[in-house]
Formats: C-alpha cells, sequence, structure tokens
C-alpha cells in the first residue's frame, strides 16, 4: 500500500534533490535571475523546510521560522504573472528530473499551481 502523506511517498531524499534542481533552473531562469539572491543556499535549505510540511511532514519550516505567512514573504519580492509560470516551469522540469510521476505529481504540481497564483502581487508594470 501507498502511504497516504505525500512527504513520505517521495521522500525526504528525493524531496531534497527536487529542490536542488529547481534552484539549479531558477539560477539561469532569466525572468527570475532579477529577484533572487546569487547565493541560493539558504533559500533552498528553507524551502526544503517548507515543502517538508506543505507535503504534510514534520513542519520544520515553522518551527524555525514561525508561521510561514507566505504572501506576506512575499511582498518585498515582484512576483509578476510572468514570474509565476517561470518558476512553475522550472519546478515542472525538476519534476521530470527526479521521476516525479502518476497521480502524486498530478495532485502536487496543481497545489504548486493554485500557491503559486496565490503569490502574484503585482501586475507586468510592477504595480
Ligand atoms: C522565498 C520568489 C512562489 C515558497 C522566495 C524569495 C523569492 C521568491 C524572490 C526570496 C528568496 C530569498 O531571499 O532567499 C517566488 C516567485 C514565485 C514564488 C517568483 C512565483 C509564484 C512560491 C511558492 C512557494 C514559495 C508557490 C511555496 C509553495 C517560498 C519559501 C521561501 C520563498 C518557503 C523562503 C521564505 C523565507 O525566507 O523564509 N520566493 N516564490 N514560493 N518562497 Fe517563493
Amino acid at each position: 500500500r501507498k502511504p497516504l502523506i505525500p512527504y513520505e511517498e517521495i521522500g525526504e531524499a528525493r524531496l531534497s534533490e527536487l529542490i536542488d534542481r529547481f534552484y539549479a533552473k531558477v539560477a539561469k531562469h532569466p525572468d527570475l535571475i532579477p529577484i533572487f539572491p546569487p547565493d541560493l543556499t539558504e533559500t533552498a535549505r528553507k524551502q526544503k523546510q517548507f515543502q517538508t510540511q506543505y507535503l504534510g511532514g514534520p513542519n520544520l519550516y515553522t518551527e524555525e521560522h514561525g508561521h510561514p505567512m507566505m504572501k506576506a514573504r512575499h511582498m518585498p519580492f515582484a512576483i509578476t504573472p510572468t514570474r509565476a509560470k517561470a518558476w512553475l516551469a522550472c519546478m515542472a522540469e525538476a519534476m521530470d528530473e527526479v521521476g516525479l510521476d502518476g497521480p502524486l505529481r498530478e495532485i502536487y504540481y496543481q497545489r504548486l499551481v493554485l500557491t503559486a497564483n496565490h503569490m502574484v502581487n503585482r501586475n507586468e508594470e510592477g504595480e
């Protein structure tokens, strides 16, 4: 039987690999480079903590950083619809690379689409 918790189905090692590959793509994406720090080590560390709890694993992000308040934490950055699409494209490619497929991928990716769209806080003119 498959575990009911997505975090357990993906596993810690594959989730870590997914996030590392994701940020390798973010670092090279022309639409995303302008708003991310040049060194993504700490960003990736926090994202691993966040995705762990987002997928039903231990609340690692909250334990270290408090309530996620993700929309508020993204407000200093101009998250345009174009950047949301770019973020999701990087994630889809990273999912391909770690062989994440089937219903788990569909459910996880669709949730990320909703969350990414929710993060949009500027139009393309930056207003
Ligand atoms: C942090 C961009 C969507 C989770 C950040 C940072 C940027 C960013 C620029 C700050 C990086 C840093 O200074 O270390 C974006 C863009 C998105 C997006 C362009 C497109 C919609 C998401 C989504 C999630 C997410 C969908 C979760 C499912 C996080 C987390 C952090 C973060 C956990 C670290 C927060 C912290 O500093 O504690 N994001 N993000 N982001 N983002 Fe996003």
